[in-house]
């Protein structure tokens, strides 16, 4: 079992992923009257969401792990906002329609059937031309002997990409570690925006 909340904490200070500014420009940029909205699926640190909501975006940011709202506190350089869901992924029936779906290690963490039963609904959220930027845990990650955790092949998730056009595709596929342990970490992200 994962203390998330260790981790968040630990992880706090970082400064956001470089696949947040790949999200608002595939999305076609900054909002600053009418903010688009953002998801920000497992959320953790918080740093992704709140560069988000410098930018001018509206972020729903979910996690089990309730600490993560001390750290998304608006300041007055934020031009949009966040608001946290505080919730287990796997229990949410329905997402808000979004411009950009994001997350990152995450969604293989809800397992291969948690994954299988969330992705068409994160898909239906999306509207024509929104943008899914999402890392999925693979095959050579040392997660892959693991049952709870989802480790798509890159075929399987090209099948889930179906539909989509395909902006961008890296992986990372090193030793590393998690917490204390070494670990091999298999990463596929993919930045994509859906067809009509
Ligand atoms: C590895 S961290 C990633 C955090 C952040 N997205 C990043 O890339 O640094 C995974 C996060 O997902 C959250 N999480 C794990 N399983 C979850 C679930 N079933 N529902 C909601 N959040 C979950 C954890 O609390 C943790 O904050």
């Amino acid at each position: 079992m994962v203390d998330w909340a260790a981790l968040n904490a630990h992880a706090a200070g970082r400064p956001a992923r470089r696949l947040v500014s790949k999200a608002i420009t595939a999305a076609g940029g900054d909002r600053h009257a009418q903010s688009g909205v953002v998801l920000d699926l497992g959320a953790g640190a918080g740093a992704d969401s709140l560069q988000f909501a410098r930018h001018g975006w509206t972020v729903h940011a979910y996690d089990a792990d309730d600490t993560l709202a001390a750290r998304l506190v608006e300041n007055e350089r934020m031009s949009g906002d966040v608001i946290f869901h505080h919730t287990d992924l796997a229990e949410v029936e329905e997402f808000p329609a979004a411009r950009i779906i994001y997350s990152t290690y995450t969604l293989g963490l809800l397992g291969p059937e948690g994954l299988a039963a969330i992705w068409p609904k994160l898909v239906g959220a999306l509207p024509v031309g929104g943008v899914m930027a999402v890392d999925l845990f693979s095959t050579n990650d040392s997660w892959a002997e693991r049952p709870d955790i989802a480790t798509p092949s890159r075929e399987q998730i090209d099948e889930m990409f179906r539909g989509f056009q395909i902006v961008e595709r890296s992986e990372r596929d090193e030793d590393g570690r998690f917490l204390a342990d070494r670990k091999h970490w298999h990463v596929i992200t993919t930045l994509a925006r859906k067809r009509g």
